[in-house]
């Protein structure tokens, strides 16, 4: 249609003008390296933090599942029958998780815009982190409770907001990311367990990017002296199997009560099909690779860590290092030249940031060669920061 098109075409112009239009390229992957345009490239962007989706026994558990129970799964799980497949892969998230139980979704995205809505509606509350990731946001907007922002990682200010706004609220909830997914800190989940217990609020995580890379590879629950609290508690332990596992889906480990309310009210779960039967193994063999093997769940950080000491940055608290341009012109730029001298680093715009806070967002994983991330520092600190 005429409108519909002028309208698209009109929205992409000022999109191209802010220089903010997204473009895919086609980008083939192996190990830590992408080819694009016939070139092969060091890639620092990309959330296989621990290069699973590469590992031999995960592939080998895909295609053994893949060939006895076919490629997809049917239908949603409540209508074609939970495949025991599930029930492995369930009962290991919780077991890591120290969680009663768990409920896998078809993503993360899928796991908040379904789990947020069947705990918090009209009548309650919901606080969030202002950098928490998009699909807590749309997840809230789609509970209709009311919701405040607090802002990032301030907790005097979450608790400003729950003096004001507790009061009269039937529930409330305060939704964080674990690690920030681009900026990689991480949230103060002690303190934040302690202001929720106060207020009665329910603390819902999402570990996207703590999973098999911080806390022994359990999560942020558990770094930063969360598991040494006798009276921490995070209730709602969000996460994906897309990062640091290397397959694809989303998971919430909570109470068996929360995860059967979740199992019959979240409509992101109830109307939308299981994951592949080879996806739902791979992830299984993935947790395998990480219960067994903390010392390499514990390589992504170091990797991260050689390139904060070797730039004299904050030291990284995660896989994730963001470096600051600023303006998206200049972000642009810093990426195409990164390109230039071999690695992929993708530029970090706005909405997905705040504005003046265009980045390069660094993401490291196990494999990465010490020697690279020594030379792509070099790269950074002359070309990008122009350091001496
Ligand atoms: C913090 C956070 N939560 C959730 C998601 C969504 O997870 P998925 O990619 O499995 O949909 C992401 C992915 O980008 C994320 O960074």
């Amino acid at each position: 249609m005429r409108s519909l098109d002028e309208f698209a075409g009109e929205k992409l112009k000022a999109l191209d003008q802010a220089q903010l239009r997204r473009m895919l390229v086609v980008t083939a992957r192996a190990g830590t390296w992408a080819e694009r345009d016939g070139r092969r490239l060091i890639s620092f962007s990309c959330n296989d933090y621990l290069n699973l989706s590469q590992h031999p026994d995960v592939i080998a558990a895909a295609i053994d599942a893949t060939a006895r129970y076919g490629v997809g799964a049917g239908a949603s799980r409540l209508v074609t029958g939970n495949h025991p497949l599930y029930e492995a892969l369930e009962a290991r998230l919780a077991r890591l998780k120290g969680a009663e139980a768990a409920c896998v979704f078809g993503s993360g995205y899928l796991a908040n815009a379904g789990i947020i809505p069947a705990l918090a509606g009209p009548d309650d509350l919901i606080l969030l982190d202002e950098f928490s990731h998009a699909c807590i946001h749309a997840g809230a907007k789609l509970s209709g409770a009311a919701t405040r922002i607090y802002r990032h990682c301030d907790l005097a200010h979450a608790e400003q907001l729950l003096v004001a706004h507790r009061t009269g609220k039937k529930r409330a909830l305060i939704a964080t990311d674990g690690v920030f997914s681009m900026d990689g800190d991480l949230a103060p989940l002690v303190a934040l367990s302690k202001l929720a217990q106060r207020f009665d609020a329910w603390l819902l995580s999402d570990d996207a990017h703590g999973l098999g890379v911080v806390g022994g590879g359990r999560g942020s629950s558990f770094a930063n002296g969360g598991a040494q609290d006798a009276s921490f508690e995070v209730p709602l332990q969000m996460g994906t199997l897309s990062k640091a596992i290397g397959a694809y889906g989303g998971y919430l480990c909570a109470s068996r009560a929360v995860i059967d309310l979740i199992r019959t009210r979240a409509r992101t779960f109830i109307y939308s099909t299981g994951l592949p039967p080879g996806v739902v193994a791979a992830a299984t063999a993935a947790l395998n690779v990480i219960e067994s093997d903390p010392a390499y769940a514990a390589e992504p950080l170091r990797k991260a860590r050689l390139f904060t000491r070797a730039l004299n940055l904050p030291e990284a608290q995660s896989a994730i290092v963001p470096v600051i341009v600023g303006d998206t012109d200049a972000v642009m730029k810093a990426s195409d030249l990164l390109r230039g001298e071999g690695f992929l680093v993708v530029a970090i715009r706005p909405p997905t940031v705040p504005a003046g806070t265009a980045r390069l967002r660094f993401a490291f994983t196990a494999q990465h060669p010490d020697a690279d991330i020594e030379r792509l520092a070099d790269v950074v600190r002359s070309r990008v920061l122009r350091q001496p």
